[in-house]
């Protein structure tokens, strides 16, 4: 359920009217709805509301501190996977008890930023990570609260690039190695066994897979308890999945359900690493038309947002639906929605039924909230768009447009060149 609708034909976010946004905010744009955003927050926080569980969003999906500040707002913790993330979230105002910290590759520098900043755990993902932790929290002082990131081979059926739960993949330590490194954790000095964490994928369309999972995950700890080695939290990452075009995954009491069924008496404190899920369905990409051809048969309609500003359709192939900010009557088309970057690959869709749009019109791309703006970049020298928070009727610039100052910041030409 988001607040994204036509009203006489034309897309309103809440109540506000987006080509109105885009007459004065320029295109191309981001733009989020307040109150879906708290909506989703809650009623994923409100599907687990009979176990003890944090909700910890994950910010590479949607890093903007103000979006970040609604979550905190509602209670919510966060996932990292670096320093500049950890430096946001802290920003946004959430509370460093609230914070799990994952990722393969955590630098010295970033994992003493967390032991300074005191979050609840880190995800561990190797023995040397271990390691290393513990070295850097005992030349600080400090206990590192940490939980093996396992890998528990189970199968997302979801795209390959987003799969990360399987054998094969870079991610977490397998069950039997865990055991070994548990083992190893329980004899560190400067280290605090909390947890067992894993994340299996992303955009995950069943329960079954976070089900197996938990089994896995389950069996894990009853073997660490045996051995004394006590486990408070489970974090099952992130993952679920959302409506993108005619995907029916569960809805989140029906995944919260499945979870709960299947893990009695663990007494553990659920930790979840949403991020699709929450964000999604609740930000939208604007942009115009630029122009319209036909090149030998082939349509084409050319806007002024591309790759560098949303690249899930060219890097996944992923399908956003399209459709025009105002609604009228016109024919239906088959055509290819590219960008202006010098790439075949720019592309927001491909071979696509849509209404024939004209240049100057504005299409808004739906379903742009997650890995949206946090997976775009100034490629082909492109200031990135700015993103724009609605609430109920007014709007707020939550990231201004960037310029072509902004582009060359921290560029320096060596004196060398100078003469
Ligand atoms: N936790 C961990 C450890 C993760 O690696 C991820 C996502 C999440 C949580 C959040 O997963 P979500 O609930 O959003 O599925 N760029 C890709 C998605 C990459 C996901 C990476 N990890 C895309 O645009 O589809």
């Amino acid at each position: 359920m988001n607040y994204f609708q036509y009203r006489n034909r034309a897309l309103f976010c809440e109540e506000a009217d987006v080509e109105q946004i885009a007459r004065e905010a320029g295109t191309p744009f981001y733009l989020y709805s307040h109150r879906t955003l708290r909506h989703h927050f809650r009623v994923f926080s409100a599907a687990f509301a009979e176990v003890p569980h944090i909700v910890c969003f994950s910010v590479k999906a949607c890093s903007n501190t103000a979006i970040l500040r609604i979550f905190a707002r509602e209670g919510g913790g966060v996932d990292l996977v670096s320093g500049g993330e950890l430096y946001r979230a802290l920003k946004a105002g959430v509370d460093p008890s609230r914070m799990v910290y994952s990722g393969v590759g955590k630098r010295e520098d970033e994992i003493d930023l967390a032991l300074r900043t005191g979050i609840l755990m880190f995800n561990v993902e190797s023995f040397q990570e271990l390691e290393t932790i513990n070295v850097r929290a005992g030349k600080l002082g400090v206990r590192a609260g940490i939980g093996l990131r396992v890998n528990p081979d189970v199968d997302p059926e979801t795209h390959a690039h987003i799969s990360t739960g399987l054998k094969g993949n870079k991610f977490g330590i397998n069950v039997e190695a865990s055991l070994l490194a548990y083992r190893y954790a329980a004899k560190l000095k400067h280290v605090d066994i909390k947890g067992v964490s894993c994340h299996i994928g992303s955009q995950v369309t069943k329960t079954s897979p976070f089900i197996d999972a938990l089994g896995r995950l389950k069996d894990l700890i009853r073997r660490l308890r045996e051995e004394g080695i006590a486990i408070h939290y489970l974090d099952l990452g992130g993952g679920l999945g959302i409506t993108y075009d005619r995907e029916t995954p569960p809805h989140p009491s029906e995944y919260a359900r499945a979870i709960i069924d299947a893990s009695s008496e663990m007494d553990c404190t659920f930790i979840f690493e949403p991020g699709r899920v929450i964000v999604g369905n609740a930000g939208i990409l604007v942009t115009r038309v630029l122009y319209t051809k036909e090149n030998d048969g082939k349509r084409f309609v050319i806007v002024d947002a591309g790759m560098n500003d949303l690249v899930r359709p060219s890097l996944y192939g992923s399908f956003h639906l399209i459709q025009p900010v105002i609604q009228r009557e016109r024919e239906e088309i088959t055509t290819d929605v590219v960008g202006p970057i010098c790439e075949s690959g720019d592309f927001l869709a491909k071979g696509r039924q849509m209404p024939a749009v004209e240049r100057g019109e504005l299409l808004a791309v739906m379903s742009a909230g997650a890995y949206g703006f946090s997976m775009s970049s100034n490629y082909n020298s492109r200031p990135r768009i700015p993103e724009i928070l609605v609430r109920d009727d007014r709007w707020y610039v939550i990231r201004k447009r960037e310029n072509f100052e902004d582009l060359v910041r921290g560029e320096e030409i060596p004196d060398f060149l100078n003469t």
